[in-house]
Order: structure tokens, then C-alpha cells, then sequence
């Protein structure tokens, strides 16, 4: 199974904010609270107009399938993924997250470090990262929820920030 990508663009609005606010993703996500529309399209503006963001809409022949956002900042590369909601539990997050970091390392080079917090709780997810080679590498509380912070198992080993 392979995924086709390209670029997000600001007309992806409505798309990226049906995945981002379904009940899902909101309690999967550090801030639950729902995203107005209104405050979507002005982030969203942000992300598309900045050096250090990447965000990669997926698809395959029966339409699109998720996104990938990578915000790079002092060598880290910190990933936020999302399967549209119909599709999920199909193996497609674990493919499309393999592609994402081809995608970074053809980009950026291997230097950069990825990096995920992901909710204790978040199971589908946790299992993903690890079975795309992810490790725990410390643990971050922030509003209240515990995360964990993966990393490649290759740069946890090297890694002397412990998240
Ligand atoms: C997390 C997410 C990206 C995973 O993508 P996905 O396509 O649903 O996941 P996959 O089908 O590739 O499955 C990943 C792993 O979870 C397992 N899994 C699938 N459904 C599951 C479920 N309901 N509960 C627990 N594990 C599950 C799969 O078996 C697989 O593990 P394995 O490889 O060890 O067998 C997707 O579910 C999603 O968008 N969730 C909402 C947003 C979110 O939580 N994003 C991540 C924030 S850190």
C-alpha cells in the first residue's frame, strides 16, 4: 500500500479542520477544547507561511486519508498526525507516518531529530509510533495529561534531552 502526498494549501482548510476537531482527535489532543473555524484558518495561514512548519496532506485512490505536520525548531522535528475519521484502524496512519519521515529526511537530511508527545491513553497511536521504530524517551505533563515523548529509537540512543 503506498500513499501519494502533496503540500497542504490554504483551500485544505475545511478538510484539515474536520479531522483536527472530530471527537477523536480532541481527546487525543493536549488542549481537548473544540477550534472554531475562524481561528483554524488564521493558524492555519501561520503554518502555511512558515520556514519551519511542513504540513503534507495523504491520499490514496479513494480520496484523501490524512495529514502530517512537522514543526521544526533546534533540530527536533516535532510531528503532529491525523487520520480522516472514517478511515482510521486500517493501517493507514503507520504507512503514511513511515512516507512523512522519507518525506523530512529527503528535505532536511538525516540530522533532524522527529519527536511526538502522545497521550498516555492514546493507544492506537503509541502503538503506530512504536511500530514505526518510535521509543519512549521521557514523559511531559501539560494541562493536566500525562504524554509520552517518542523518538527513534537511533536518536533516543543518542539523545541526552530527555523531553
Ligand atoms: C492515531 C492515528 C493517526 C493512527 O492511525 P490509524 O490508521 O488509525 O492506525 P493504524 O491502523 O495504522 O494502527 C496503528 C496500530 O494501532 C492498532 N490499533 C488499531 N485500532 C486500534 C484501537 N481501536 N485500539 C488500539 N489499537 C488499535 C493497530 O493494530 C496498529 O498496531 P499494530 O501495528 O501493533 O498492529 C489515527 O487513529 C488518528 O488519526 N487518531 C486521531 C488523532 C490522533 O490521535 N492523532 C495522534 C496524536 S499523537
Amino acid at each position: 500500500m503506498a500513499l501519494s502526498w502533496r503540500k497542504a494549501r490554504l483551500d485544505d482548510a475545511a478538510l484539515l479542520w474536520r479531522w483536527a476537531n472530530d471527537a477523536e482527535t480532541r481527546r487525543n489532543a493536549f488542549d481537548p477544547a473544540p477550534i472554531p473555524y475562524a481561528d483554524h484558518v488564521g493558524w492555519l495561514e501561520r503554518r502555511l507561511a512558515s520556514a519551519a512548519t511542513r504540513l503534507l496532506v495523504f491520499s490514496d485512490e479513494a480520496g484523501p486519508v490524512g495529514q502530517v505536520r512537522f514543526d521544526v525548531d533546534d533540530g527536533v522535528a516535532e510531528i503532529d498526525i491525523a487520520i480522516a475519521p472514517e478511515r482510521r484502524g486500517h493501517g493507514l496512519g503507520t504507512v503514511m507516518l513511515r512516507e512523512a519521515l522519507g518525506c523530512l529526511r529527503a528535505e532536511w537530511g538525516e540530522g533532524l531529530r522527529p519527536r511526538a508527545h502522545v497521550l498516555a491513553h492514546n493507544e492506537r497511536s503509541l502503538r503506530m509510533f512504536r511500530r514505526c521504530g518510535f521509543r519512549e524517551v521521557g514523559t511531559q505533563e501539560r494541562h493536566g495529561a500525562r504524554a509520552l515523548v517518542l523518538e527513534p529509537a537511533a536518536a533516543a540512543k543518542d539523545s541526552g534531552d530527555r523531553g
